[in-house]
């Protein structure tokens, strides 16, 4: 479906309030896997808001993607608590299995590596998630067991 019906059905699922606008993108991203820019105008016209409040609440939260990610997503907490037990070695590790950067989407498209800042697991770090499901205490050999999960389904 072009991404223009997409949202104009969404939002006519929608009272047209600002208090809309959250949903509305939740609904935007899970249905296309990110929230194109492209769609920000129709958004904020609908729901009384300017452009550019549709644009910081999609930067504000981390979240929300402005570009396609891969079929499968591998995030890695970066913060304080995660890297005291190791996530940036785990993030090395993780890059050298998936064959790609830290920020990026594989060529073939089949995954990507994102940063995230807290996934509230703190007292369990290294955590990780991937496709939206978080683990914690996530050592390197684990990693290897959970992408190879994940490789297998890509390979299906
Ligand atoms: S700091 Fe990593 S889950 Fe909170």
């Amino acid at each position: 479906m072009p991404i223009d019906q997409l949202v104009a059905g969404i939002l006519a699922d929608h009272s047209q309030s600002q208090h809309e606008l959250l949903p509305v993108l939740h609904k935007v991203q899970a249905a296309q896997g990110y929230v194109p820019q492209g769609v920000y105008p129709a958004i904020a016209e609908a729901l009384n808001v300017s452009v550019a409040e549709v644009h910081g609440v999609v930067s504000f939260y981390t979240d929300f993607r402005t570009e396609p990610v891969g079929k499968h997503v591998v995030q890695i907490c970066q913060s304080e608590s995660c890297q005291a037990c190791g996530s940036r070695e785990l993030t090395a590790h993780a890059e050298q299995l998936l064959g790609v950067a830290l920020g990026e989407t594989r060529s073939d498209g089949a995954v990507t590596l994102q940063a995230v800042y807290c996934l509230g697991n703190c007292a369990c770090s290294p955590a990780i998630a991937i496709d939206g499901e978080s683990h914690a205490l996530v050592d390197n050999t684990k990693l290897d067991a959970l992408v190879a999960k994940v490789v297998g389904d890509m390979q299906s």
